[in-house]
């Protein structure tokens, strides 16, 4: 009889320092745990980046169908005029266009009708036209305008604008710090104006009455 052993091959080995010391070098089989959580971050992060995607473009969905946010179709001056019949659009009264959340005034009455072209701050003089933000700059609330004085007047604390939105300088005009903010707007060549509610202009710095830039009111008194 032979005292020769045939070890088998895959013979578990003593764990010594040394064969402790090869297992931490050894190539991992299949997946490492460093991988799976690498995996798995990336899923998450693909995941929540999918999320923002599709609440961001259920949010700007409606503005790409003509509501406020985007452009709204506001159609031609005489539209406006048989819109609101009862008030005296064509002298420069202001209109207001819900749809728009503005208020819509000739720039120029002495030219009764609105120019083709685009204007991006909203000033109007080379459209004749104005699309007033329909939000006081003091805290929000929707002036109205007045046909007393041709001018607009806010319900909540007083601040008085002439009809352009332009506020007027002085304590007894209300707190405003500025006027009313203007929305770019574009005139097709059919006349009709399309309001960008996506793109606003701050109002400028109040004006006194009586110095240029600020259209005196009608009357001496207003209707609130
Ligand atoms: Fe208009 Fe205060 S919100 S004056």
């Amino acid at each position: 009889m032979s005292n020769y052993q045939v070890e088998p091959e895959n013979k578990p080995q003593a764990l010594t320092k040394e064969a402790l010391k090869a297992l931490r070098h050894e190539q991992v089989q299949g997946v490492s745990r460093r991988e799976l959580l690498r995996g798995s971050l990336a899923a998450g992060m693909g995941l929540w980046l999918l999320e923002v995607t599709a609440g961001t473009i259920g949010f700007l969905w409606p503005n790409l169908q003509g509501k406020f946010g985007g452009d709204v179709n506001v159609g031609t001056l005489d539209t406006i005029k048989s819109d609101n019949s009862s008030l005296p659009i064509a002298d420069g009264f202001p209109a207001y266009v819900s749809a728009a959340k503005a208020f819509v005034v000739l720039v120029d009455p002495s030219q009764p009708r609105f120019i083709p072209g685009a204007d991006l701050t909203g000033d109007g003089t080379a459209v004749n036209v104005r699309a007033l933000y329909q939000r006081c700059p003091h805290l929000g609330c929707k002036p109205n305008p007045c046909q007393k004085n041709f001018w607009l007047e806010c319900p909540c604390h007083g601040s008085r604008y002439d009809r352009l939105g332009q506020k007027a300088l002085g304590a007894e005009y209300g707190p405003a710090p500025r006027s009313m903010d203007r929305f770019a707007t574009r005139v097709e060549a059919d006349g009709t104006l399309v309001i960008n509610t996506g793109k606003i202009t701050l109002g400028s710095l109040p004006i006194a009455v009586g110095q240029p830039g600020i259209i005196p009111p009608r009357s001496a008194t207003g209707c609130i």
